[in-house]
């Protein structure tokens, strides 16, 4: 390399650098040497240079939203490209990286971002499962994991993780985020960005993570995808704002934004959120970029003309341009005629230039590209056995009557159901970089559990959808379509002489993965009729039915529940879904899963979340309606299942709580103790979790509020006693005035396996 960018740098510099990003990698940090680099190279460049940097086209690989961008190659030989992302392949990012540094003038090397949501190759859960394992260890671990093969592959920046709060299940991008909690979803936020990123951003084996998005995406109005969001301020920062919060505290080293408006403004132009909140509340110093071109919708948004609105966002806080081009088009005019300032452009360029030194990039812009890593690190056995093992946690028992499950491997299986021998649905939304021709099938994955022990035999049953249109719609981009061209009897008449030939049945039934994840909102968020029709007749058969339910949401399952002895819900497990299914249903595994979002039971109680407010009308003890209360005329407010609910082949007991103290000040703390049980026969894993209910505060508080979980492992017969610390930051909230504090008072404490079941003690806040 003979560009002065690229000498080599001393040893010991190199090392203190490591250490001050290992401290903050998102922080704003003192005159570094990472400054100096970035203004000497800045002083280099010329004002279109400068917007180049802000650019940030798709490569087309895959489709990840409407746009497409045109003559990649030329516009980074001419310098208007900062990051390309929709790539796939180390080679293809070798030769665009080649381009950047041989052929443009300032030979600045490019990001290349993707859609690393849930894995790279080897692919995880989806989020929304992924976080039903409650294990924070593991979720770092698959974000670890993805960094590794991604990285391997070329890839520097992950687009996750998303940590979007869904509270409305019909919308589809709940699929991608870790639940309704915002207690939760920051722990998950933290752990994720700690994957992805390590303890050093410049390893040729680490990605900058970008936390999206930002902000109040998933409180769409109707749960309709890229809908209207308004919402108090009070409850931004309570409830949507923290997983964010705590991915900036985590150092994450982007930040994306989101389509919606806030207050008015759309999220990409709203100088409030990515200024005053993110910048200055939060310190946030990394790189900003906007979503798929969502500084250009912003005119049918309504908010002015594409050089307006880009020069909006510029003003806003906003670094990258994704896709929309309006930064590269319009800003140098927008410069001239005095709308925006040269300093403006010089920190945005600043930060991009800043993120690709913090990658390493700037002393070796192939840092990731190594042929090799490519070959041996990707898809490799190890990582299909951790995803395995991942799979299995995610999973939540719904229903286990007399003990259903687990199965034994004998006799005659038959495996019901369009999603039975789907390989294509396995991996679920976001996983561009899969190939799903290798995913481990249910029916591939009993057939080998059970090989020379028990038959197995399958039909389809029905399609997804009667609706031939509706069953398009269902199918993964770019595959053919799987339609069985039989019609709804036949495939059920099939099924049923199989079903009548078995000792036991499971239907593999519910969504396919092109029904969630974005742009995928549904009205009705039960499983579609035809399928339904399917199993009313399998369980008609008088044979014991077990329901494997894919979804990338909370459904409406009350038919189910109160009619189907056993139900697993497996959301989509990932590359190895069809073993790790093998494993929980023959009892290798015993499930764990518990629920991070609330299954309603119907419909029209969505948005529907266990924090809720007590209002003044409480329904109180009472199940069903009762007048001038807050509830239906038709339907109790209880969901189906709570959240934090999921069942284990064995039993667990919690005694009361007990507290160690009744009373604490402001700089001491509590403990809470808790004692429980394994009262069957295996061992087993339990959550165990801790609920507080502010119980009179200055603003109203929700009538209960996670604040601590423990996953805790009992043998047969074994008692553990549980204990959680409370400290006055665990009391916390956002007043009226925003400001952060406690307020004394009396404080409900609730412990148990789920937010509903639950044990219940009380302390003085003094
Ligand atoms: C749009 C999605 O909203 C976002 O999550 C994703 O990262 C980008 N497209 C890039 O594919």
């Amino acid at each position: 390399m003979n560009h002065p960018l690229y000498q080599p740098i001393q040893k010991n510099i190199l090392i203190l650098i490591s250490v001050l990003m290992v401290v903050s990698c998102g922080k704003q940090q003192p005159q570094s040497r990472m400054d100096k680099k970035v203004d000497s190279l800045m002083r280099l460049m010329t004002i279109e240079e400068k917007i180049g940097q802000l650019n940030l086209p798709s490569a087309g690989y895959f489709k990840t939203g409407e746009a497409a961008s045109s003559d990649i190659g030329k516009k980074i030989e001419q310098g208007k490209v900062g990051g390309l992302f929709n790539i796939k392949g180390v080679a293809n990012v070798r030769e665009m990286q080649r381009i950047a540094v041989e052929k443009s003038r300032l030979k600045i090397p490019l990001l290349f971002g993707m859609d690393v949501i849930h894995g790279y190759e080897t692919i995880f859960p989806i989020p929304l499962g992924l976080s039903c394992s409650w294990d924070m260890d593991l979720i770092r671990q698959t974000a670890r994991m993805a960094a590794t093969e991604a990285s391997a592959d070329g890839i520097n920046w992950a687009y996750s993780p998303m940590v979007d709060i869904a509270r409305d299940a019909r919308w589809g991008r709940i699929a991608e985020g870790s639940g309704e909690d915002p207690y939760l979803g920051a722990r998950i936020a933290e752990a994720m960005v700690r994957g992805y990123q390590g303890n050093d951003l410049s390893a040729n084996n680490t990605v900058m993570a970008c936390v999206k998005h930002y902000a109040l995406y998933g409180a769409a109005e109707a749960g309709r995808d890229y809908n209207t969001t308004d919402m108090s301020h009070v409850r931004m920062y309570n409830e949507y704002f923290p997983p964010f919060q705590a991915a900036v505290n985590a150092g994450v080293g982007s930040v994306m934004t989101s389509f919606n408006e806030i207050d008015g403004v759309p999220a990409t132009a709203n100088k409030w959120l990515l200024s005053d909140v993110l910048r200055q509340q939060w310190s946030f110093g990394g790189l900003l970029v906007s979503d798929y071109t969502s500084v250009s919708e912003m005119v049918p948004h309504g908010i002015g003309d594409l050089p307006t609105v880009s020069a909006r966002a510029l003003d806003a806080g906003l670094d990258m341009d994704m896709v929309s081009e309006g930064f590269l088009t319009t800003l140098s005019n927008s410069l001239k005629e005095g709308k925006i300032t040269e300093q403006q452009i010089n920190e945005a360029c600043k930060r991009v230039l800043q993120a690709k030194y913090k990658l390493g990039l700037l002393d070796d812009p192939y840092r990731y590209c190594q042929e090799e890593r490519a070959k041996t690190e990707i898809f490799t056995d190890a990582n299909r056995a951790f995803s395995r093992k991942v799979a299995a946690q995610s999973f939540v028992l719904l229903k286990n009557q007399n003990h259903l499950l687990p199965l034994k491997k004998q006799g005659t299986i038959a495996l019901i159901g369009p999603l039975a021998d789907a390989a294509e649905n396995m991996t679920g939304t976001w996983s561009v970089a899969a190939h799903f021709s290798k995913s481990i099938t249910v029916r591939k994955g009993l057939e080998t559990a059970t090989a020379g022990k028990a038959k197995i035999i399958y039909a389809k049953g029905s399609n997804l959808y009667e609706d031939a249109h509706l069953e398009e719609i269902a199918t993964p981009f770019g595959k053919t379509l799987h339609r069985d061209k039989r019609s709804a009897a036949e495939l059920r008449d099939e099924a049923l002489r199989m079903a009548r030939q078995a000792d036991v049945v499971v239907a593999a039934l519910g969504e396919s993965a092109e029904m969630t994840g974005e742009s995928s909102s549904r009205s009705d968020i039960g499983i579609p009729d035809t399928q339904k029709e399917l199993l009313k007749a399998l369980l008609q058969t008088g044979k014991p039915v077990v329901l494997l339910l894919f979804n990338g949401r909370p459904m409406t399952l009350k038919w189910e529940d109160e009619n189907v002895p056993a139900i697993l819900d497996v959301w989509f497990g990932g590359s190895e879904t069809g073993d790790a299914i093998a494993d929980v249903l023959f009892g290798e595994i015993n499930p764990s899963g518990k629920l991070t979002t609330t299954f309603p039971q119907n419909v029209g109680q969505v948005p529907m979340y266990y924090a809720q407010k007590n209002t003044g009308r409480p329904l109180g003890d009472a199940k069903w309606f009762q007048k001038f209360k807050s509830n239906y005329l038709d339907v109790s407010n209880d969901p189906v299942y709570p959240f934090g609910y999921g069942l284990s082949y064995t039993d667990f007991s919690y005694g009361e709580v007990k507290l160690s103290k009744p009373e604490m000040t402001a700089s001491d703390s509590i403990t809470v103790s808790i004692e429980v049980t394994n009262l069957g026969q295996k061992e087993g894993t339990e959550v165990v979790q801790l609920y507080l209910h502010d119980v009179i505060g200055s603003i109203t508080r929700p009538v209960k509020e996670l604040k601590g979980f423990k996953k805790v492992i009992l043998k047969a017969g074994e008692t553990q006693t549980v204990h959680f610390t409370l400290k006055n930051k665990d009391l916390f909230f956002y007043k009226s005035d925003l400001s952060l504090g406690s307020e004394p008072g009396v404080f409900e404490i609730f412990v148990g396996g789920n937010s509903r079941d639950v044990k219940k003690a009380e302390f003085k806040l003094l």
